[in-house]
Parts: structure tokens; C-alpha cells; sequence
């Protein structure tokens, strides 16, 4: 086992109706002037927005709104909720909607408790976030995970890049309540993304060059778990049981504990954060496009971890080494194209067949100007990377 340490400080609240506890929890945890930001309108449409703005109202908490975040939200836009939080004095952040308007919040908090800073210099890491403001959520879509962990992921439209940011002294969330009812007004394509995701953040932990038995068997279940209710969640998108499940999966696949002991590869990520740079593709179909591929040409590096994989998620024990791991393979992409994910670049409408030049660039980026490699499983230079974007572009 790797050395690790495990903290996941964020205190959760699950189940119906717990939207209702919103102000109970901000002053616990020291609000009294919350900045509410959401994304595009859906909280609107919902009801949501006004609901949590009457909550705020009855218990004395002072509010603005900060609407309108998109996802694979940008670094330009949540500088404009900085100067927000700042003019209206803001203590507290509540973000209300997905990871983008999480990730915008935790970009906030960060901006109004250093006034001084240009946040994207958190993410370019050439300043450390040392003080930031208490982030609250309330989730209505089970995908990124960012409810529970130590990352926020913006996008920078002069630079064209997408970044992570992992702090985990303040990325974490204070509290998240989780009411998988207020997921029910999703698209089914934001159900099969955020499976997708759900499912990505598990295996770009489980992908790695070391075994653990109690965190790959969490991982194995997780896995599991979301696989099947994620199925039955795109056919019944108001299932409650079923997409409990997938939004208990979705926190959990991403506060750490699925890849305790283990060394994260997450090249998949990086791969798909460039497609969603240059094509602000859905960052769970920017990874389902390119899982594949990947997988084919990484899995020799470790066989025996694809044949793992495959009898413990999939049940497929039938053949040689070589054989179950090709299938347990097929059985994900095929998963992913059964819930309505691309699985190569030709699939997805954002995206379609591209030039080598694009590869290229595509590549150039995603090494970070030829200054990284990404992943751990098998570690993967430029050329490796361009050999993937190749394979996939079909
Ligand atoms: O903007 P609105 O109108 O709210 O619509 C959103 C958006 O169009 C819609 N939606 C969300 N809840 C809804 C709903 N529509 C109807 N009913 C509801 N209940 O769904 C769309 C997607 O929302 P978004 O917040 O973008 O989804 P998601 O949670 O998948 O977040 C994606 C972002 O998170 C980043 C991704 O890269 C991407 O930018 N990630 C953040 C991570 C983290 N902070 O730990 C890790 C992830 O790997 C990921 O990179
Ligand atoms: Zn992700």
C-alpha cells in the first residue's frame, strides 16, 4: 500500500426534502451573507432557486445571486462572482446546481478572500490557495463529485486550457445536502454523463500499478453498484432508489476513498479535459470518448489488473487472460453506448472526425507544451498521447 493520508471533512446530507435545512446549515458553519450561485436556469425552472432564497429569507441570512455559470465553467466568468462576493461582502458561497456551479463557487471563495490575487493563478500553481471562504452545496445532479472533494476544474477561454486545482485544505465543501428528488428534472444525456463520471473517477484510481485488497473491493462494488442503477436511472429518471444510489456513488467515487493506497492514473481525465477545452464537450462524454481506446493501448502494462476487472464488475470469467480482459474492455464501452455515450470522436455531435494538425494540437496541450506525461498504469508521453487521440479519432 502507498503511502496516504484520508480527510473528507465535508458533512453530507442525504435524502428527501434535506434542501430544507439549507440555512440551518450556512450559519453553522458561519454565513450570514451568502453569495448563491447556480448555473444556466434549471434551479429556476425547478422551483429551487426561489425555495432556497425564501429558506435564506425566513432565517434572517442576507443573499445575492451570482446565476448564469455554464458548465465546464471559465476562470473569466467566475472572476465576475469574485467582484460580486466582494461588493456585497460575502461570507459564505452556496452553490446550488452540478460541478460547474460548484467548481465556480470554490473559484469564489478563493477570489474573495484573496482580493489581491488573479485566481487563475491558483490553478496555474503560481499561488498557493492559503485562505478562502466556506463553500456550502446543494446538489441537483449526481456526475462530478466535487460535493465531496478536494478539486475544482475551470476553464481558461484566452488560454484554451482546462485545469484542476486540488487544495485539499480548502476545496473541500463544508456540507452538502444531497436530495437525489432534486435530480429528477435532469436530461437523461446529463444521467448518462454523470454515470460516466461517476464511473471514470473509480476507475482512474483502480487503473494503477499497485493492488490494495479493501480499496479495489470498495472500488469493484462501486463499480457495481452504479453500473446497474445508472442503467435503470436513464429509463426511469425519476427512480428514487436508483439514483440514491448513483448519487451516493458519485460522492464517494470522489472523496478519495475509492484509490486510498493506491497511485491515481486519471490519464483518461486529462485526455478528456482537452476535448472539453476545445469543444466544451460534456466532460462525462469527453471521457466516455476516449476510455477505450486508452484501454486498449495501456492494458499490457498490467494485464492482470483488465482480467480483475473484468470477472469482478462485469462477471465475465469465460477465456484466456488475454481474452477476459479485451472483454471486460467491450463490456464498458458497450455500457457506454447503451446509456447514450459517445465512444469515439465521430460519435459525439461536439466533436466528429479531425485533422492530424488537430491531433496535434489536441496533444500539445494535454503534455502541457511537451513539459508532462500523464498517468501512473503506464505512463504516457506525447507520443502515446497522440497515438490515442489517433485511435480514437473515428
Ligand atoms: O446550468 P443549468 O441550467 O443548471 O443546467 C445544468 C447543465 O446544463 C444541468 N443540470 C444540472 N442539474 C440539473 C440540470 N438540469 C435539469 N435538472 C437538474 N436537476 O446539467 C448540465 C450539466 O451541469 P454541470 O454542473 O456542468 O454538471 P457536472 O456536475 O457534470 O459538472 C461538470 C463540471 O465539473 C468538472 C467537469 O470538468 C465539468 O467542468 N469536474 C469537477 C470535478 C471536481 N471539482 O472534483 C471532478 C470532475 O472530474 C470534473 O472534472
Ligand atoms: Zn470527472
Amino acid at each position: 500500500m502507498h503511502n496516504f493520508t484520508y480527510w473528507s471533512p465535508t458533512e453530507v446530507v442525504f435524502g428527501k426534502d434535506t434542501e430544507q435545512q439549507v440555512a440551518h446549515y450556512v450559519k453553522k458553519y458561519g454565513g450570514s451573507k451568502v453569495l448563491l450561485v447556480y448555473g444556466g436556469g434549471s434551479v429556476k425552472q425547478s422551483g429551487l432557486l426561489d425555495q432556497v432564497i425564501g429558506l435564506l429569507e425566513e432565517a434572517g441570512l442576507a443573499y445575492a445571486e451570482f446565476g448564469g455559470v455554464q458548465p465546464n465553467p471559465t476562470v473569466e466568468y467566475a472572476r465576475e462572482g469574485v467582484a460580486k462576493a466582494i461588493e456585497f461582502g460575502a461570507d459564505f458561497i452556496l452553490a446550488v446546481g452540478g460541478g460547474s456551479a460548484i467548481d465556480t463557487a470554490k473559484g469564489i471563495a478563493h477570489g474573495a478572500a484573496n482580493p489581491d490575487v488573479d485566481i487563475w493563478k491558483f490553478w496555474s500553481r503560481e499561488v498557493e490557495v492559503e485562505k478562502s471562504l466556506p463553500v456550502g452545496v446543494i446538489l441537483t445532479i449526481a456526475a462530478a463529485g466535487s460535493e465531496t472533494s478536494a478539486s475544482s476544474v475551470l476553464t481558461n477561454r484566452e488560454t484554451g486550457s482546462k485545469r484542476g486545482l486540488d487544495n485539499v485544505a480548502f476545496n473541500y465543501p463544508k456540507f452538502a445536502i444531497m436530495n437525489p428528488e432534486l435530480t429528477f428534472t435532469l436530461p437523461v444525456y446529463q444521467i448518462a454523463c454523470g454515470v460516466t463520471d461517476i464511473m471514470m473517477h473509480t476507475l482512474d484510481r483502480y487503473f494503477n500499478p499497485l493492488d490494495n485488497k479493501l480499496t479495489d473491493a470498495i472500488a469493484e462494488a462501486l463499480l457495481r453498484t452504479v453500473i446497474a442503477n445508472g442503467a435503470v436511472a436513464v429509463k426511469e429518471p425519476n427512480n428514487y432508489e436508483a439514483m440514491s444510489e448513483v448519487m451516493w456513488c458519485g460522492s464517494v467515487s470522489h472523496n478519495g476513498l475509492t484509490g486510498l493506497g493506491g497511485i491515481g492514473d486519471f490519464a483518461p481525465h486529462q485526455l478528456g479535459h482537452e476535448l472539453s477545452a476545445m469543444f466544451d464537450i460534456a466532460h462525462g462524454a469527453s471521457l466516455s470518448v476516449v476510455w477505450g481506446d486508452w484501454a486498449d493501448y495501456v492494458c499490457h502494462a498490467k494485464l492482470s489488473r483488465f482480467v480483475r476487472y473484468a470477472r469482478n464488475v462485469w462477471n465475465i470469467t469465460e477465456g484466456s487472460e488475454e481474452e477476459i480482459a479485451q472483454a471486460g474492455i467491450r463490456a464498458t464501452v458497450d455500457y457506454f453506448k447503451s446509456i447514450g455515450v459517445p465512444t469515439c470522436f465521430s460519435e459525439a455531435a461536439e466533436i466528429g472526425v479531425q485533422s492530424e494538425e488537430v491531433l496535434a494540437d489536441l496533444t500539445e496541450r494535454c503534455t502541457f507544451q511537451g513539459t508532462r506525461t500523464i498517468g501512473s498504469f503506464q505512463e504516457l508521453d506525447g507520443e502515446d498521447i497522440l497515438n490515442i487521440y489517433r485511435r480514437v479519432n473515428r
